[in-house]
């Protein structure tokens, strides 16, 4: 039965798989052709939590500045940092970046293909390594990631809960691995849980494992993976400053402390993000934006100032996060900078 599963599943994949930039299919005729592990571990860090389509754009942009990674190596954090900004979780670019360097001075520049070691380098975790280990170097690994969870909890049928049904999914899981191509077996997966077993409206009707899924065809079968509820994100406010210099062409930008949330990224200086409204500012109202993290949802109020005026607002006592790493940047200047989405909505606003 297991056998057949991963044939049927490996079958469809042949014939239906995705054509992705990083991805070389294991077509017959087509054996001996091996990825890149360098594409497949860029490729799998910036899907971590972003979807394929957004990453294609930034996955082109990486292979093109750094076509290996020595080249990577050889970046500043800042570059890599403003190549990744607008795909948020910026903790994946540092360590990125810290992977590339460590993979040179430690394995001479070649990713290891064991799925043990490949866990060791930084940002990657036991999804990413299992991927790699798969994808890159056609391992026997158990790769496991949302979508392939969502697929094993129909075919069981799984009543218990995620995220606390994780384990329970892996074994089930691992129980369905092939005895070959296990590279491609991964990604037929994630591809069957793209086009067929979707969150909503599975297409169970032409799906290649219908006849081992238990709720295949079943009316109720979006309602699975069940899900514990999620916590509602903490919501908090800041005033945003537009702040411009006294020939009035560029603005005050600054570098955000290495640690903590958008570490190391750019912004424009704000206050302290608190649950309460902050304080009104005289100043040119420019507008409110909401930008929405994984835990939380910022409000940010958005003034435009004249820098002796923000000068007279902080001297007079008015919290604001200020950095001993600020500079003046002309408006159209701003895109050679690591700007991340909530302060590229700044920007928009105070431009229109
Ligand atoms: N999501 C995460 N990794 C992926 C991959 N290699 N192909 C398609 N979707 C993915």
């Amino acid at each position: 039965m297991y056998v057949k599963f991963s044939q049927q599943l490996l079958n469809w994949y042949d014939d239906n798989g995705r054509d992705l930039p990083w991805r070389v299919k294991n077509y017959a005729g087509r054996q001996n052709i091996a990825p890149d592990p360098y594409h497949v571990w860029l490729s799998e860090i910036m899907l971590q939590q972003t979807v394929v389509a957004t990453v294609k754009d930034y996955y082109a942009k990486f292979t093109q500045k750094w076509p290996n990674v020595q080249a990577l190596a050889t970046a500043q954090q800042d570059e890599v940092l403003t190549a990744w900004a607008g795909l948020g979780y910026y903790a994946r670019a540092r360590n990125l970046h810290k992977c590339a360097q460590y993979i040179c001075s430690e394995f001479g520049g070649n990713f290891p293909n064991s799925e043990t070691i490949l866990l060791t380098l930084p940002g990657v975790g036991p999804y990413t390594a299992a991927a790699i280990a798969a994808i890159a170097f056609d391992l026997n690994a158990n790769v496991v990631d949302g979508n392939i969870e969502r697929i094993f909890s129909r075919v069981e049928k799984l009543e218990d809960e995620l995220p606390a049904a994780k384990a329970k999914i892996y074994k089930i899981a691992k129980k369905y691995l092939p005895t070959a191509r296990y590279g491609d077996y991964a990604q037929a997966l994630m591809d069957l849980g793209t086009a067929i077993c979707r969150p909503k409206n599975p297409k169970c009707d032409i799906c290649p494992i219908a006849e081992f899924c238990v709720l295949a065809g079943a009316e109720n079968v979006q309602n699975y993976p069940k899900k514990t509820p999620k916590k509602p994100k903490k919501q908090l406010k800041t005033n945003v400053f537009w702040v411009k210099n006294a020939k009035n062409d560029q603005v005050l930008l600054q570098k955000r402390p290495e640690k903590g949330l958008l570490g190391n990224m750019m912004e424009f200086p704000s206050s302290p993000w608190l649950p309460q409204k902050p304080a009104e500012v005289q100043a040119k109202n420019l507008g409110l934006i909401t930008h929405i993290f994984t835990h939380i949802k910022l409000e940010m109020q958005v003034w435009e100032m004249a820098e002796p005026e923000f000068e007279t607002l902080v001297n007079g006592g008015f919290e604001v996060n200020l950095s001993a790493d600020k500079q003046w940047v002309k408006p159209n200047e701003l895109d050679g900078f690591a700007l991340p989405s909530l302060m590229q909505k700044v920007r928009k606003l105070a431009e229109t």
